[in-house]
């Protein structure tokens, strides 16, 4: 595996072998000094042509924790407002000497455009990509589930037989395009909520169930609830009649999230519109494991750089 920019043609085994190598991240990230050596004298550029706080900061901590020399790109106050082209950009870092590129980009596609042109020749990781991918965030989803539904017992399993609801926009979520694809190769069945509007055209093909009733959905407990944000900037429409109405219909209501099980699990992967499509009763609960999928991030994302970088596969050297 030299880049990673997609799920969808993951292998089971190299998805579980990334979570694996996380779980031994996990391990070093509990003690007193967190740094590794494993990349000490690799330079990695953080590309960043749309706002992120997670994505961008884990991806800083996993490759410091690693001993990489870390470059920060920001497309806000660089040459990119003078009109510099992403080939440009990419060559310009590339002759500073580096050994990989995370990017992330308002349109989709871009990171396969670095990873194949030839413009560069270094591993390139997508940290998400217009609506298509964010291969990262739902690695370390899947991460967080099987910690807490598998526990110590984790390492080598997949998700087989975990029921799974993806709820809100769809249409314009790369986070569930990559858990979808994922979820499927590790075992589990998905389904999909959302209003019609927010279902993208393309989901007949996809590995999932359709319904347009979150209260029907949370009927059938599942065991793990993820909420997806509205992306308020990627609509140009109006594609539900107003956030009053969008919460009552499709939001984790405090009166929703009072009739799951105690075993259910929430997850958002953030940022969260509070009110909109998830309470706070909700998101702040004990069933919720938002602020472990912010800790995970930092382990997975060492494991994709140590996989990258290294050539490893499953275990930690
Ligand atoms: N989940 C996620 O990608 O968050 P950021 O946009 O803050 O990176």
């Amino acid at each position: 595996m030299k880049h990673l920019l997609s799920t969808h043609n993951l292998a089971r085994e190299d998805a579980i072998a990334i979570l694996d190598i996380a779980e031994d991240m996990a391990q070093f990230g509990h003690r007193d000094v967190k740094k590794l050596p494993a990349l000490r004298g690799k330079t990695i550029v953080n590309l960043f042509y749309e706002d992120s706080t997670r994505t961008r900061i884990s991806f800083e901590a996993a490759e410091k924790r690693l001993s990489a020399d870390v470059i920060n790109f920001s497309a806000k106050g660089s040459s990119v407002s003078k009109g510099e082209s992403l080939k440009d950009t990419a060559q310009t870092l590339d002759a500073m000497g580096i050994d990989a590129v995370v990017v992330r980009h308002s349109s989709s596609g871009a990171p396969y455009l670095l990873a194949h042109s030839g413009w560069i020749d270094v591993p390139v990781i997508n940290a998400g990509d217009g609506t298509h991918e964010h291969p990262t965030q739902a690695l370390l989803d899947a991460f967080t589930m099987r910690k807490r539904i598998h526990g110590e017992s984790s390492r080598g399993r997949g998700l087989d037989g975990v029921r799974v609801c993806i709820v809100g926009d769809i249409l314009h979520s790369r986070v569930a395009r990559s858990n979808i694809w994922l979820l499927a190769t590790l075992g589990a069945s998905v389904q999909v909520v959302a209003p019609a509007t927010l279902v993208p055209g393309a989901i007949a093909q996809w590995p999932v169930t359709v319904t347009h009733s979150l209260d029907e959905a949370l009927a059938g407990q599942p065991d793990v609830v993820m909420m997806l944000r509205i992306q308020s900037e990627r609509m140009k429409d109006a594609y539900f009649p107003n956030p009053r109405e969008y919460s009552s219909v499709w939001g984790l209501t405090a009166e929703r999230y009072a009739r799951l099980n105690q075993s259910t699990i929430i997850m958002h992967p953030g940022p969260m519109n509070r009110g909109l499509e998830i309470s706070s009763e909700a998101a702040d609960s004990p069933q919720s494991v938002i602020l472990d999928q912010v800790s995970n991030g930092i382990f997975v994302r060492m494991a994709v750089l140590y996989t990258l970088l290294t050539g490893a596969k499953g275990e930690l050297s």
